[in-house]
């Protein structure tokens, strides 16, 4: 877990098993799709050209870079990440599947691309493990163009309920915001990034908030996407306790218990 510190951030997919690699693919993948249709809609509202240029910062295994590149279908799609090995997975898994995209390996606090090169730049959930958000946001908005647009979406780790109240699944998220700040992530970002978008230079910063719960996605998916990467990156015992007290609370109920989260997107212009 060392690594995670000395590379400036909280994700690390070298840090799973091989066997654990292949559920978190399934997990990013389930965390990808699990509120598509909310997300197009949002980006929809960006009215971004047919033709435009399009980057993901921290594509991971680029399953949203390949929705991104539907949404552009004359333009293109480049995924960017850290994790040669996620790259892998994109150009295998979702790369042959689409004719406009291509996936990079790099940093988001130094981006292999010049000044001016794209008409949009979209971070989802990356934000929450990155150690200096200013700077990759400086850098995010050095590469867009004049006039294009950088949205970062990510959670605010107080914008999630369950009723009824489950103290394993309230002292899992409080475990796994402090081991994730130990690693220089921060999963209270969603609040303070529309002032850290006006400190990056970006004009209009514009604020919205997509709310998701239970009645959206299947109760066993949320469960799974949110506290399967928590227990990880906790790496006790006791999370994994907490994992097996949250499934026998769900299981005991007469009816499915109620999620509610909000997901903040935040959009400035260069
Ligand atoms: C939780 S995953 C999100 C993947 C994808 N954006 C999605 O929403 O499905 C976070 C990704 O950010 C990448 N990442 C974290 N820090 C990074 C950095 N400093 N530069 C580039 N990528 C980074 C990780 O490798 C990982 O693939």
């Amino acid at each position: 877990m060392s690594e995670m510190t000395k590379q400036g951030y909280s994700y690390d997919f070298d840090m799973f098993s091989e066997q654990g690699r292949e559920k978190e693919l399934k997990r990013l993948y389930t965390q990808a799709t699990i509120a598509k249709e909310q997300e197009i809609n949002f980006i929809d509202s960006l009215q971004l050209p047919e033709n435009a240029s399009v980057l993901e910062i921290g594509c991971g295994p680029g399953f949203v870079t390949g929705i991104l590149g539907d949404l552009v279908p004359k333009g293109t799609a480049h995924g960017l990440d850290a994790s040669k090995e996620l790259l892998e997975a994109a150009d295998k898994l979702v790369k042959p599947h689409h004719s406009n995209l291509s996936f990079f390996e790099g940093s988001a606090y130094e981006l292999p691309f010049q000044d001016n090169t794209y008409d949009f730049i979209y971070n989802r959930l990356i934000y929450q493990h990155l150690n200096n958000p200013l700077k990759a946001l400086q850098e995010a908005n050095r590469v867009c163009k004049k006039g294009g647009m950088v949205t970062v979406l990510d959670v605010d780790a107080g914008m999630q309920l369950i009723e009824p109240a489950c103290p394993a699944f309230e002292k899992l998220n409080q475990l796994a915001c402090e081991a994730q700040m130990k690693y220089g992530g921060d999963r209270y970002i969603g609040r303070k990034l529309p002032s850290l978008m006006q400190q990056a230079g970006f004009s209009k910063v514009d604020f919205k908030v997509l709310p998701l719960s239970s009645l959206d996605f299947k109760l066993a998916d949320y469960i799974n996407i949110t506290t399967r990467f928590k227990a990880m990156i906790v790496g006790t015992s006791e999370a994994n306790q907490l994992i097996n007290e949250i499934d026998n609370f769900c299981n005991a109920q007469k009816t499915e218990p109620f999620v509610f989260v909000s997901v903040f997107a935040v959009t400035g212009i260069v």
